[in-house]
Order: C-alpha cells, then structure tokens, then sequence
C-alpha cells in the first residue's frame, strides 16, 4: 500500500511539474482540507526541502498563512553559518499567528538562524508608503527582503484571503468581479493569471522575484487548485510543494 501511494506520487510530482514548467514539484499524500495531519506534512517536506538548498551566509524571506506556520512547527536547526529570516512584508490585519513576522522569527529560532523584522502596517496607503519606505530602519531591511536568496510562501483562494484579511467591502467587490482564483504577496490572479487588485506593501514585489533562484510555494488541499494554477500562470516560483489532492485537481483543470 506505502509503495503504490509513493508511486502514485512519483507520478503526480512528474505530471505537475511538466504542466506548470517547474524546476521540482514535491507532492505528498492526502488532502490539507481534511486533514491538518497533511499540512503537517507539506511543512516537514518544505523544511528538508530547503535542507537541501540553504547555504552559510543566505537570507530567507517567509510570507504568512497557516502553512507557512506549519513549516514554521516542522523547523530544526539548518546547520548553517549566519542565516538570516526576514518576513516578506509587515503587519497585517490578521491574527498574530498567521502573520509574516511571527513566522518568521519563529522559524530563525527553530532553525537557530538570525532575523529581522518588519515594523510597518500592511496595507499601507500610498501616501505613508512613499515616506515610510525613506525611513532609514525601513529601508534597511526592506533591502534585505529584496535580495533575499530564498524565499517561501503560501498561495491563498482569492475570496478566503480576501475575508480573513478584512479586506475593504469596495476592494472585496472587485476581486470577485474579477473572478479572482489567487493570491499570494498581496497579489491577486484571476484564473488567467492576470493580477486583479494588488495590496501596497512595504516588503516583497512580484518583480522581486525575478531575481532569486529558489522560490518556493506551498499550498495543498482541493480548495486551493485554482488558487494553485492562476498564480502559476505567471508566478515567479520555481519550486511547488502541494499535496495529492491539489495535484489531481490541478491535472485535471
Ligand atoms: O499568505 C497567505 C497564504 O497565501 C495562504 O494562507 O496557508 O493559511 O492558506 P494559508
């Protein structure tokens, strides 16, 4: 039975990784709607994952959401000389364990790594973003963020993020409008990969992205699919951790 169910997911992590041109695709067995156990498992497979990749000396930069917390839980120490954790954007309307900085700082500690914070309210209005980001403390570790060598994340369903987020009623409307699928950075996608609404964050852009080589997503469970696919059709991660249940939803659509 262990054998088929590896097999099985052998196949999948080949059959994805062509769909969506990945560099790796890691799956694992179950469905994280149903089982907290799996997405426990996404964490643990994340975790040895970026074992594999870290060197002395890299920056890390980790986005919120329950996943990310879980690869949080699953960390040990990395085993590596200065290691340095930072969030990849601030504070949010969200509850403190979910959000970027707890995570973060969580992590360093488990990976007995260094880390820096990100003391700015997300979202910001344009007006306190373009004096926030001279700060000089701001400045700093928004540098670090950017060139960042390694970054994870989660990828969220557009509605659901939108809601746990409090986000406001007008912006709310347009995602939907849009049909959002997606998010993930703050970024909305529709399911064609275009970005519908953009939450202005000091911290991690899209084009950021561009730059590092390991960027790494995690996000499983059949709810997740189409979140999965629309931000792939043009995200900029190389590596997809996901579970069973996402891939086969993901094969099919
Ligand atoms: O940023 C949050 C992620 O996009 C998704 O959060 O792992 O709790 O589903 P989650």
């Amino acid at each position: 039975q262990l054998m088929r169910e590896i097999s099985g997911v052998k196949v999948l992590e080949h059959q994805v990784k062509e769909k969506l041109q990945l560099d790796k695709v890691i799956v694992v067995p179950g469905n994280s709607d149903k089982e907290r156990r799996v997405k426990q498992e996404l964490g643990k497979a994340c975790v040895s994952y970026l074992k594999d990749v870290i060197k002395d000396h890299m920056t890390i930069a980790v986005t919120g959401g329950s996943t990310m917390s879980l690869v949080a839980e699953s960390m040990t120490p990395l085993n590596k000389k200065d290691c340095l954790f930072v969030p990849s954007r601030g504070g949010l309307g969200e509850q403190v364990e979910n959000q970027a900085n707890t995570i973060c700082a969580q992590m360093a500690k488990r990976a007995q790594g260094e880390y820096r914070l990100l003391y700015v309210p997300d979202p910001i209005s344009e007006k306190a973003y373009q004096s926030i980001i001279e700060e000089p403390a701001v400045k700093e570790i928004s540098n670090e963020i950017q060139n960042a060598d390694i970054v994870l994340h989660g990828i969220g369903d557009a509605i659901t993020m939108a809601n746990r987020r409090k986000t406001p009623k007008s912006q709310l409307e347009k995602i939907k409008e849009a049909d959002g699928a997606g998010e993930a950075f703050g970024y909305y996608f529709d399911k064609s990969g275009n970005i519908v609404h953009k939450v202005r964050t000091v911290g991690l852009q899209m084009e950021d992205l561009q730059k590092i080589n390991q960027v790494i997503a995690v996000a499983g469970g059949t709810s997740k699919a189409d979140a999965i696919e629309s931000y792939f059709k043009q995200g900029q991660s190389n590596v997809l951790i996901t579970d069973e249940a996402a891939a086969e939803k993901l094969l099919k659509g």
